[in-house]
């Protein structure tokens, strides 16, 4: 049977050295969307690149005092690299300043010509060189570049023009009965009501004032207009124009165009009109996702190290920064960025969640069965559930991706995540372990890291450095069969008898100090105290009336520690740190300040039994009364878990 294919584009970047984390986003998810393709078994072809020539560029070049062509060469060099440190898995990087663009560019422009598209005339307007757009006086926004808000240029020189208004009612008639060409819809309807339907003037497709670009065939003293040269590229990559007509047969049309949401017009417009004078198929779908914003507004390196990207994965690794570009913002709406957020991200959903599940899991593998993955014995009812999650994940996820959206995909796999650390919760291993029920044991154990794979593996395109991690402490790192799409479709393909280790922190906790916004690992900050960090400070030295050291157990015994139900959490505004809870003490309501925000949510608290100080002092903390502490454990890696009961037992319970 012939392969599905799958043909995918980023926008072809602008050489500049102020890349910065917002340019990384179309590029990340393109390159979870092609391996997400891979995985199901489509043949893929992920395309990228620069987009090296026009005004912009010369300037620049002229600015720095090199040659445009050197200029650009240091930069796209370390483009490259940057994509190769984010795991930018792209099947082809073209340049168009390569030999193979430039032909076929003006192979191009040729046919439009000789087809009568393209007539020469003077041009008189406005144009915008940092977004290489003409505009007309009426579409000027406070005289300024509707776009980007910046000034225009006056230009007046001879330039080839192309007949737009010849395609306008095709390309109207093709958005209409194509309802999946334009993506987000509210992208197309701005199109239609703003561009087309008003008239589309004819776009000038030539320049004369500047050398820079690829030259007219036959009118040399013209260079192509850069967004003509730029937009060709989704086609001259795959060899149009070319001898080997392959790969064009193979992939196009695209199944996918990724760009930001400013560049829609040029890929829904103009893009499709040059394509359609080449009697060429359309996009399948052009997606205009939103802009990553900082809070003080648009984005740029100038910003400093927040926002560069080579820093920020330095700090937090590519598959951190992946998951934040891909989880936290809707695929298509505008979004926040801030180290804050990402940091939170970090500790909830990868340390704490994932984390929690792998390290629970194993630890109890290698206390119950020395590590050895056990064979599971008869199914049970109470994990119907859990399979049948597992098993309409991977449909749900596909369905999801097909939309592009990329954080409901990921908010499924961790509610499927949380799913299973509520199976623990819920198959208490160790109350089995107890009472001498081990096959029960063997089932929950085995159904614990059979779900763990089937994260693993569904994890893969988004955050390619993961899984591998996981594999190794499954002990399953060089099962192919075990890493594959197929081998979680159904339930309990992992054999038994895999031996696990427990082995490094996939995520270890962070906290952002205050000063720089640099983070730190937790466990490194010796001078901080225990991470709980809520206790009212100790009052006068500690007791030690016979001088040993030693706790006399009188003394122990006036700590009042008591069984107590969490009833309500909630933030405490202007402290990321600490949670306000109300918890039920034998009937009695007590508030407390504990510092937990990083480590749990206000909303899995309620129901769980803590250890609770009764009798301890009332204080402030940041203003909030606190009448009693909560017991939690912590280790050296940053992680912190509340101390529980073993078994149900009422609140109010004493506990010595
Ligand atoms: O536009 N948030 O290149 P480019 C999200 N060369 N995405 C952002 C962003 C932000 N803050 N800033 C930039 C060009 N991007 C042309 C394309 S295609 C034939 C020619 C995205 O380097 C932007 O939306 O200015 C675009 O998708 C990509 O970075 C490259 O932008
Ligand atoms: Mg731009």
């Amino acid at each position: 049977m012939e392969k599905k294919t799958f043909y995918i584009t980023t926008p072809i970047y602008y050489p500049s050295d102020k890349l910065h984390i917002g340019h990384s986003y179309t590029t990340v998810a393109a390159d979870a969307m092609a391996r997400f393709k891979r995985l199901t078994g489509y043949q893929v072809r992920f395309l990228t690149g620069t987009d090296e020539h026009g005004q912009k560029i010369e300037r620049r070049a002229q600015a720095a005092g090199k040659d445009p062509q050197v200029f650009v060469d240091e930069i796209v060099a370390w483009i490259k690299k940057l994509w190769q440190l984010l795991d930018i898995s792209y099947d082809d990087f073209i340049r168009t300043t390569e030999e193979r663009h430039k032909q076929a560019v003006q192979k191009i422009f040729q046919r439009f010509y000789d087809q009568g598209d393209i007539y020469k005339a003077k041009y008189e307007g406005l144009y915008c060189t940092p977004c290489e757009a003409f505009w007309t006086e009426r579409q000027l926004v406070d005289g300024n570049c509707p776009d980007c808000g910046r000034p225009v240029e006056l230009v007046s020189e001879e330039s080839y023009f192309f007949r737009m208004s010849k395609y306008v009612d095709r390309l109207l008639a093709h958005i209409e009965a194509n309802p999946d060409f334009i993506q987000p819809a509210s992208r197309k309807h701005e199109m239609i009501n703003n561009f087309l339907k008003p008239g589309l003037a004819d776009l000038c497709v030539s320049r004369t004032t500047f050398d820079w670009g690829i030259p007219v065939p036959f009118d040399t003293g013209h260079v192509i207009y850069v967004w003509l040269d730029a937009l060709s590229n989704y086609i001259t990559a795959l060899g149009y124009m070319s001898e080997d007509g392959s790969l064009l047969q193979t992939f196009w049309p695209a199944d996918v165009q990724l760009i930001g949401k400013e560049i829609v017009r040029f890929h829904t417009i103009y893009w499709p009109i040059f394509l359609m004078a080449l009697g060429l198929e359309l996009p399948k779908k052009v997606f205009g996702h939103g802009w990553l914003l900082l809070d003080d507004g648009k984005m740029s390196k100038s910003k400093g190290n927040v926002v560069d990207p080579e820093v920020l994965v330095e700090r937090y690794g590519a598959d951190a920064i992946r998951y934040f570009l891909l989880r936290e913002i809707p695929f298509g709406a505008d979004g926040h960025f801030s180290e804050e957020a990402l940091v939170q991200r970090l500790n909830f959903d990868l340390a704490n969640d994932l984390g929690n599940l792998l390290n629970r899991t194993l630890a109890m593998l290698k206390k119950y069965f020395a590590g050895r993955v056990p064979a599971p014995a008869e199914r049970d009812p109470a994990d119907e559930d859990l399979r049948r999650q597992a098993e309409v994940l991977p449909r749900t996820l596909e369905n999801l991706m097909d939309e592009l959206q990329f954080s409901a995909a990921l908010a499924e796999i961790w509610k499927f995540i949380a799913r299973a650390n509520k199976y623990i919760d819920d198959m208490s291993p160790w109350a089995l372990a107890r009472a001498g029920r081990t096959e029960r044991l063997q089932t929950v154990m085995y159904n614990l890291v059979e779900c763990i794979r089937i994260v693993s593996v569904l994890l893969l395109p988004f955050m390619p450095k993961t899984p591998p991690r996981i594999w190794q402490q499954l002990g399953i790192a060089g099962e192919a069969d075990l890493q594959s799409w197929d081998s979680i479709l159904s339930f309990g393909r992992l054999p038994a008898g895999e031996q696990t280790a427990p082995g490094e922190v996939l995520f270890p906790r962070l906290e952002l100090t205050g000063e720089g916004g640099a983070p730190v690992r937790q466990a490194t900050k010796k001078d901080k105290g225990k991470p709980q960090a809520a206790q009212p400070a100790a009052a006068g030295k500690p007791a030690d009336a016979d001088g040993t050291g030693l706790l006399a157990i009188e003394e122990f015994a006036r700590v009042d520690l008591r069984v107590a139900e969490i009833v309500a959490a909630e933030p405490v505004a202007g402290a990321d740190r600490l949670l306000k809870l109300q918890v039920d003490v034998g009937g009695q309501q007590r508030q407390v300040v504990a510092g937990i925000a990083r480590y749990y949510r206000p909303e899995e608290l309620p129901g769980k039994r803590i250890i609770f100080v009764a009798n301890l002092k009332p204080a402030k903390l940041r203003g909030v009364l606190s009448e009693g502490m909560l017991l939690a454990a912590s280790d050296d890696e940053g992680n912190l878990v509340l101390a529980t009961t073993d078994a149900p037992i009422k609140s109010g319970a004493k506990v010595k």
